[in-house]
């Protein structure tokens, strides 16, 4: 319970620390997916490890891109909430084919914390240009970028459905933006896979509340992402 500690999390937050740390546990578990799982997406993780920062671990990132796969051949298009420098969108990219994928980020970096979120994060860490992002993923068809703050931004894409979604947001009311925009417009068996919910209070926090009248149990995964898979 230890990586649960706010404390903790405020000091290895954000930096080289962070980055070592995660970069650290993500050649481990590469070693491990290397022995057993398909090696074209294996070297894909390592590729995506060396061209951007990311602050996922190898197991986080082949489950995106997993059930990005699985879902690729139903109706409804992707969407993506907390791009920073396309890490995650790129392992969606490579497993949905046509689909369209619609990417949110302020690309300013995290909006201002609530309490729920015990003060680990600042405002504005995080931060990636929108050119930078729009250029790493230029090869892929059918991917649109919203810059700004969701669902402030979420405007142009209220009337679609979706049947992969992932958050990566890591603050409690951008979580529940999430939850509260996407839950009414996923199709019958879509999923929702969400960063860091056993890791970050607020994240954690905004699928209990969310979760109260709803028929879905959490599905909660051995790394520090869950899913919800909509009935
Ligand atoms: C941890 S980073 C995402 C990491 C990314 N998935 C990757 O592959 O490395 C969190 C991102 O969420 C974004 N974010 C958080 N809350 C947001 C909101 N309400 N609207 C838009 N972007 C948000 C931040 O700007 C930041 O880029």
């Amino acid at each position: 319970m230890w990586l649960r500690n706010p404390r903790f999390q405020r000091w290895i937050g954000g930096g080289v620390l962070e980055r070592t740390s995660i970069g650290l546990v993500a050649q481990l578990e590469l070693l491990g997916l290397g022995g057993h799982k398909d090696s074209h997406v294996v070297r894909l993780i390592r590729r995506v490890r060396r061209e951007r920062r990311w602050l996922v671990t190898a197991n986080e990132a082949y489950l995106v891109h997993t059930l990005a796969r699985a879902q690729g051949n139903r109706d409804g298009q992707m969407a993506e909430v907390g791009t920073y420098q396309g890490g995650t969108a790129k392992m969606i990219c490579e497993a949905k084919g046509d689909t369209p994928l619609h990417l949110f980020d302020t690309f300013e970096g995290l909006p201002a914390a609530a309490a729920q979120d015990g003060r680990v994060h600042r405002a504005n860490q995080y931060a990636c240009s929108l050119e930078s992002v729009q250029k790493y993923l230029s090869g892929y068809p059918n991917v649109s970028f919203y810059k700004g703050r969701f669902p402030e931004s979420s405007g142009p894409v209220e009337h679609l459905r979706f049947s992969f979604a992932h958050f990566d947001v890591d603050l409690y009311e951008s979580t529940l933006g999430c939850l509260e925009f996407f839950y009414p417009r996923m199709i019958p068996g879509g999923i929702m896979l969400s960063h860091d919910y056993s890791i970050l209070s607020g994240v954690r926090t905004a699928f209990e509340e969310f979760l109260r009248d709803k028929p879905e149990g959490l599905i909660e995964l051995p790394t520090t992402q869950c899913m919800l898979v909509k009935l």
